[in-house]
């Protein structure tokens, strides 16, 4: 008997999953989501709305990653630069934010998702860091997906604080050799897989300084789709989009690889037209 997938038989997303290989998903996907204050324009609705619609994506987003397997999913839901906004929209994104860590912390411990947190998350208002530690704390020892939540997190901050990390350890202990490792090793995700896949949606084409060491060779997927309305049937075409694409980290593909070895053909001589001796004799 064929064992039952994740998903509905005869919808949409069941027919997505059938292409997917379930044996090369994306070990970390990351995701800019964007597109909120948009998505509430066109339906004539304030910005709020928007957002709030934007967790209701948020929770659909990661039920699929759990339930699929995929084992780390990092969401951009608050940038350093997100202060520039107006102080009643952040307060708004703060409620929902310590809304959404309360709620859905059941859903986590049932489902073996452990929550994490990246960026300098400790910094947000007292009652946001509690929420968010006692979730952390609550989820620490869960195996399945690690949801990592990008809070007050800006990559540029996140090399500084790598660096002086580096330059703290330095006083005590000496400067060690400083090599690509030793700088990963000081990053927030010093223990996760860099990103195989990264998704933005709303149809901007910038990296809004998220994880800019990680994404080095990262696959970049955008869609137009405002983040409210992605769903499930949306994450599965970009792990569909993903597994199409050939990665090289630099070097060839198989084919140019297999070319570059192969013993090349001498080549053909190519007559020289002009060679007087070629002139025809009459
Ligand atoms: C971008 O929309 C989205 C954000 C600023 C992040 C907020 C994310 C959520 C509310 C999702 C919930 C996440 C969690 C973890 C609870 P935008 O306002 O920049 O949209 P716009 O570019 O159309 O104005």
């Amino acid at each position: 008997m064929k064992a039952k997938g994740p998903f509905k038989a005869g919808t949409r997303e069941a027919a997505l999953w059938a292409q997917i290989d379930p044996a090369h998903l994306p070990r970390h996907i990351a995701i800019i989501m964007d597109g909120n204050g948009r998505w509430a324009r066109r339906r004539h609705q304030p910005r709020l709305a928007g957002h709030r619609a934007g967790v209701r994506a948020t929770r659909e987003v990661v039920e699929t990653c759990a339930r699929i397997g995929v084992p780390v999913l990092t969401l951009y839901a608050f940038s350093l630069d997100n202060w520039k906004r107006p102080p009643e929209e952040v307060g708004f994104l703060m409620r929902l934010l310590r809304q959404y860590v309360r709620r859905d912390l059941d859903y986590m411990k049932r489902n073996n998702v452990r929550l994490r947190a990246i960026g300098r998350w400790e910094e947000l208002p007292e009652g946001v860091r509690q929420d968010v530690a006692h979730a952390l704390e609550d989820t620490a020892a869960n195996t399945g997906l690690q949801l990592v939540v990008a809070l007050n997190y800006s990559a540029r901050a996140e090399l500084v604080d790598a660096v002086r990390r580096l330059v703290d350890e330095a006083r005590t202990n000496g400067l060690p050799t400083v090599d690509e490792a030793t700088v990963a090793a000081r990053l927030y995700t010093s223990d996760l897989p860099d990103p195989d896949l990264l998704i933005r949606t709303s149809g901007e084409m910038r990296l809004s300084n998220f994880l800019l060491w990680q994404l080095a060779y990262t696959e970049i997927y955008v869609t137009e789709t405002f983040w409210p309305d992605f769903d499930s049937a949306c994450l599965l075409d970009a792990i569909l989009d993903f597994q199409s694409r050939e990665r090289r980290y630099g070097g060839l593909s198989a084919e140019d690889t297999r070319a570059a070895v192969e013993k090349p053909r001498p080549a053909r001589r190519v007559p020289n037209l002009r060679d007087p001796r070629l002139l025809t004799r009459s």
